[in-house]
């Protein structure tokens, strides 16, 4: 990976900057780095050997953990962008095997490249038929993703084949194979929870196809696949597919930077996702329209999420960058009037209430000097429970998504010569050094 980008210098702005103990008087110069977009990076890999000094930055909300090129963000403008791609245009003129390549590869797909990759997933999307004993070790009523984290973990005890992280064939099989069996492992997930029997990836189905097909066919009948919804699942997947470093995927990144196997690193993201402030969010926005039941009720939770000593928030909204109506909610919310009006929803009580909270929290004076938005998680449950997907599945469609940008970033990492394992420091604030007390004198 080049250091920082060779068209970046700009000949008007300072190359570095310089810090002052105030006590010694010592100065020293730290370089920045600048990248094609988004603010210049202080690179401090020098700070702690030449002034003994750690940073402190809990949270990382000023700290730059790597370099990359996968996916831009601008919270302030509400910007996003994959590889160079604004997300409003892919999400509508692109598919979600388009976008992997795009994320996997740099670039978009020829037709050849795009059909050659499309085929390996295909063929990857039927796991080892022993794994199925894995799920009668879970309870019917084993929430989804708890599912998922045991499942995953586990596809390093099959495939020993795809483990070396060092040898590019094997991390790019490893990649495919985790690409094209989380929608089988999804499905099987839910299809366990109801009782029903598993059903095995059609190869004539697209991705997405697959996946519905997968979920929501019987072997009674003949799966009819609504393309509406087929497209819109599609649309959901790319929303999805990668936001820069977010909590999960820096789980990934540390856990790889060990040189852990991918499907322990994609666990790992998994587990790290299944969180009420992360990925969780979508399904906590269903529990929390849910609760507030009415419009009426709106004032009372909004008063509620404004006030310090309630631990209450509003689920779906604010964003650790986004100071901006996130770009992906806009695309969903227009997703969420498609699916409904296909359907024959009409006024479903949860989108209305949804928009009313949208209309109230948006002119709330609190909402608009912190700059809450709705953010990707706030409609997208509204969608999948008018698809059929009960709310525990909502995080296992997110995972299930956000697998190619995990495994992106994780392959990005392992390529940069640059890259260490990850060991962050510390403010110790503990107790000073002080004897043993034999227990007899405690
Ligand atoms: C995702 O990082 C990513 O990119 C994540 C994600 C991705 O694609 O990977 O975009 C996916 O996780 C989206 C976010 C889903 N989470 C939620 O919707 C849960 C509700 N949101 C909050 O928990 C919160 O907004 C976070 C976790 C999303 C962001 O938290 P931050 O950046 O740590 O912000 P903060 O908690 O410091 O909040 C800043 C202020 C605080 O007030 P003060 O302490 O400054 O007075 O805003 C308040 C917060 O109390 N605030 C909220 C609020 N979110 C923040 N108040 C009420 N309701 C909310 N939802």
């Amino acid at each position: 990976m080049s250091k920082a980008h060779p068209n970046a210098a700009n000949e008007s702005k300072p190359h570095s900057v310089t810090i002052i103990d105030n006590q010694s008087g010592k100065q020293v110069e730290f370089p920045l780095l600048q990248g094609t977009q988004g603010p210049d990076v202080i690179d401090i890999r020098r700070l702690y050997g030449e002034t003994g000094y750690f940073t402190y930055d809990p949270g990382f909300g000023s700290t730059g953990s790597c370099e990359s090129g996968l996916t831009y963000i601008d919270g302030d403008q509400g910007i996003l962008s994959h590889r160079g791609y604004a997300i409003e245009e892919l999400a509508e003129h692109s598919d979600f095997m388009e976008v992997c390549y795009l994320l996997l590869h740099g670039e978009l797909p020829t037709q050849k490249e795009k059909a050659s990759f499309t085929h390996s997933i295909t063929m990857h999307s039927m796991v080892h038929e022993q794994l199925i004993n894995f799920f009668r070790g879970f309870r019917r009523d084993a929430h989804p993703m708890a599912v998922l984290c045991g499942v995953v973990g586990a596809l390093s005890a099959f495939y020993h084949d795809s483990l070396d992280i060092n040898d590019p064939k094997q991390r790019e099989i490893a990649s495919h194979r985790l690409l094209a069996k989380m929608p089988t492992i999804a499905a099987m997930a839910y299809k366990y929870s109801v009782g029903q029997p598993f059903l095995y990836p059609k190869n004539d189905l697209k991705y997405a196809e697959n996946f519905l097909y997968m979920t929501f066919g019987v072997p009674c009948e003949e799966y009819k696949m609504n393309p509406v919804l087929a497209k819109a699942m599609d649309k959901i997947f790319i929303l999805h597919a990668d936001h820069e470093q977010n909590a999960s995927t820096s789980t990934v990144r540390l856990a790889g930077s060990s040189g852990a196997n991918p499907f322990a690193c994609i666990a790992a993201g998994i587990a790290s996702l299944w969180g009420p402030a992360h990925g969780g969010a979508n399904e906590a926005v269903l529990k929390m329209l849910a609760e507030i039941g009415h419009k009426d009720r709106i004032p009372e939770f909004v008063k509620r999420a404004k006030d310090k000593n309630d631990g209450f928030r509003l689920m779906g909204f604010g964003h650790r960058v986004y100071k901006n109506y996130d770009p992906r909610a806009a695309v969903m919310r227009k997703t969420c009037h498609e699916v409904l009006d296909t359907l024959g929803i009409r006024d479903e009580p949860l989108l209305e209430l949804a928009m009313e909270l949208e209309r109230i929290a948006l002119e709330d004076p609190y909402f608009v000097e912190k700059k809450l938005y709705p953010n990707v998680d706030f409609y997208s449950g509204i969608i999948l429970r008018a698809m059929g997907f009960p709310t525990s599945m909502f995080t296992v469609l997110f995972a299930l998504a956000r697998t190619v940008g995990w495994t992106a970033q994780w392959k990005e990492m392992i390529e940069d010569p640059n890259q260490r394992i990850g060991r962050p420091r510390q403010l110790y604030t503990g107790p000073k050094p002080r004897k043993y007390v034999p227990l007899h004198k405690r």
